[in-house]
This record gives structure tokens, C-alpha cells and sequence, in this order.
């Protein structure tokens, strides 16, 4: 597998019948290696740490793999309102946070005046700081109006850039064309935009892999975040198998050597699986860390999977716990507010 390594290493890209067989090997080969010192060549050791805000737990959508879609009647349902959104964000900053991110369901009542009020509000209080979304597919006309309220990235993960899988993660209704328009929308409003995908979800094949990773050549998309599909116990999904923590990181360090500058986060789900899953994804390639400063309460309600790791840094102590991960693991934690470099 070395000689793929080395030619991905040198090239940025593999045919996809290389691709296959470099995913399906084990992890025998210097993929880690070459993966971290193309990071370090253009981010050095910097982890960039995004404070993820879960702003509601209502969604109209009902995707097969997520504890929070319409169907599950046991998800307790919240919504964050300004104030605490506000109180988020403080929280945060006071850590040294730069990126705040609003991650919600399809929530109908997050309207355009009210994410574009809390938009403002954390523009003008925290100049230096980014404003991520990550609030589903919504129309060209709300992507405008939140751009220009000052929101500075957008995470949609494409889910699956395959028909056919896309169809089995999700019921009609939403459609991979829809979800690649507004991918499309959002880069042409100016957005710096993330993609990806979950690790082993049910019905996932080698070729839906590299179906994902051309359509993200295809998008370049600053930021990808992949992590491993965990099953919830109150979807459809619940008796499928998990993604795994190799798999994981086979793709991270594949993601790493084909698009060299993009963002790339050891995400929550990637913890949860591993007590060394994080540690383990910065030394494959990645460069984000997002830890949760949602209220404490709200934090076991917003579970999109069973046992996802609810620690993070939310308070001192937490986020002294994440540095000293991230210093073990030889990389530090990044003052700037983080950007793509492309
Ligand atoms: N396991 C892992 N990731 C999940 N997501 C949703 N449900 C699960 C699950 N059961 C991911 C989706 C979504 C992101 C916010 O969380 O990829 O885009």
C-alpha cells in the first residue's frame, strides 16, 4: 500500500481502483505519517477549536440514522433562545474560543430574522471571532440573508453523494440533487463551505466512498468532516452495525493527502467511539477540534447518537483537559480564529 501512499503523497489523487484497494487495507503503511506532515507543512501543529452551540433539537426531517428526526416521540425537544445563545458565546470567548458555531435541527421556528439577530449580536460583541451555521438545507434567499448578516461558513455534510445510498439514509422528501444545490448556493454566496459524510452507515460500499471523495474534488469544500455512523437507539438504524475507528482514520489521512489545506476536524463522534479516537485523528491529518458549549441541560438532549461524548469545553476545567489532549499529542491549541488558507 506504501507505493499509493506515495503516489497520493505526490500526486493528490489515486485512480479509483487504487482509492479502493488503499481504503479497504489495513493499516499497515505510512498513511499517518505522510498525512501529518502534509498538515504540518501548511497548518504547523496549530488545532483550531470551534464552540459548538446546539441551538434546537426540533426537526422536520426524518432521516433513518438521527436521534433527533421527526419520528423519534421519545427526543425531548429544546430550542435556545437569544439570551442563551448569548451566554454561550461569553462562555466561550472567556475560554478563547474564535468560531462559534450554531448547529440546530430543520427547526421551522429558526427563522431568518432570529438566526440573523443572534448573528449580529455575536458580530458586533466579538469582532475578532467567526460565525459558523450548520442548520440544514434552507433556501437561496435564507443563505443570502444570513451571509449578509455576517455568517462567515456553513457546514451541510452531503451525507452521501450516491442516489441510491442517499435514498436509503433518507426518506423522500429530500433529494441529493437539493442537497448539492444548496452546497453550490452557498459557495457562490461567498460562504467557505463544509461537506462530508458518515463512516460506515448502513449499506455504505467502498464505491460510495469514492463517490463522496469526487464529488468533494468536484466542490472543494474548505472544511470536510467525516466521523463514524453510531447507531441510536430509537431510529430505524438501531440494530446496524457502527463505523469503525480504522475505517475512520484510513479516510481522514486519505482526506488529508487529497485536499492538503482544507479543515479537517477529529470530530465528537470519533471521541465517542475511542477514548484515543481525537488524539488518534489529529496524528492522521486533522487540524479542528469542536467542543460543546451548549448549557449543560440541553447537552443529553441533543443526542444524534447513543453515548456521545458530552464533556468538552464548556467550562475551564473541560477545556484544560482538551489542551492537555491536544499537548500530548504534540500539536497546541491556535489563537486566530482559524480560516482556510486556500
Ligand atoms: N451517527 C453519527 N453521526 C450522525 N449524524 C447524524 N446522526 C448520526 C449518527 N447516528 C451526523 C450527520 C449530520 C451531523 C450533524 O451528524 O452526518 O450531518
Amino acid at each position: 500500500m506504501n507505493e499509493f501512499v506515495e503516489k497520493l503523497y505526490h500526486t493528490g489523487d489515486l485512480t479509483d481502483n487504487e482509492l479502493k484497494l488503499l481504503i479497504e487495507s489495513g493499516t499497515a503503511d505510512n498513511l499517518a505519517e505522510y498525512a501529518d506532515e502534509v498538515r504540518q507543512k501548511h497548518y504547523g501543529k496549530k488545532v483550531f477549536l470551534r464552540g459548538l452551540i446546539e441551538i434546537s433539537s426540533y426537526c422536520k426531517n426524518d432521516c433513518y440514522y438521527c436521534g433527533i428526526r421527526r419520528s423519534n416521540k421519545s427526543a425531548e425537544r429544546y430550542r435556545l433562545d437569544y439570551h442563551d445563545v448569548m451566554n454561550c458565546a461569553e462562555i466561550g470567548y472567556s475560554l478563547g474560543l474564535h468560531t462559534f458555531v450554531m448547529q440546530g435541527g430543520e427547526d421551522m421556528a429558526l427563522d431568518d430574522d432570529y438566526i440573523c439577530g443572534i448573528i449580529y449580536a455575536l458580530k458586533e460583541k466579538y469582532p475578532d471571532c467567526a460565525v459558523t451555521l450548520s442548520l440544514g438545507e434552507r433556501s437561496y434567499e435564507s443563505y443570502k440573508r444570513l451571509k449578509e448578516a455576517g455568517a462567515d461558513r456553513y457546514l451541510l455534510r452531503h451525507e452521501s453523494a450516491d442516489c441510491d445510498l442517499y435514498y436509503r439514509l433518507h426518506p423522500h422528501g429530500m433529494s441529493l440533487e437539493n442537497r448539492k444545490q444548496c452546497l453550490y448556493n452557498l459557495r457562490e454566496l461567498g460562504y467557505q463551505v463544509g461537506a462530508g459524510f458518515m463512516v460506515g452507515v448502513p449499506y455504505q460500499t467502498t464505491e460510495n466512498i469514492i463517490s463522496d471523495i469526487r464529488f468533494m474534488q468536484e466542490l472543494q469544500p474548505q472544511m470536510i468532516g467525516i466521523g463514524p455512523f453510531i447507531p441510536h437507539k430509537d431510529t430505524p438504524f438501531r440494530d446496524e452495525k457502527g463505523g469503525t475507528l480504522e475505517l475512520t482514520l484510513r479516510l481522514l489521512g486519505i482526506l488529508r493527502l487529497m485536499f492538503p489545506q482544507v479543515l479537517l476536524p477529529a470530530t465528537t463522534a470519533l471521541g465517542s467511539i475511542s477514548p484515543i479516537g481525537r488524539t488518534l485523528g489529529l496524528k492522521t491529518g486533522c487540524n479542528v477540534i469542536m467542543p460543546n458549549i451548549s448549557p449543560e441541560d440541553v447537552r443529553k438532549k441533543y443526542m444524534l447518537y447513543n453515548n456521545k461524548l458530552i464533556s468538552g469545553g464548556e467550562t475551564a476545567e473541560g477545556l484544560e483537559i482538551l489542551r492537555r489532549e491536544i499537548e500530548s499529542a504534540g500539536y497546541e491549541i491556535a489563537k486566530e480564529r482559524g480560516d482556510c488558507i486556500k
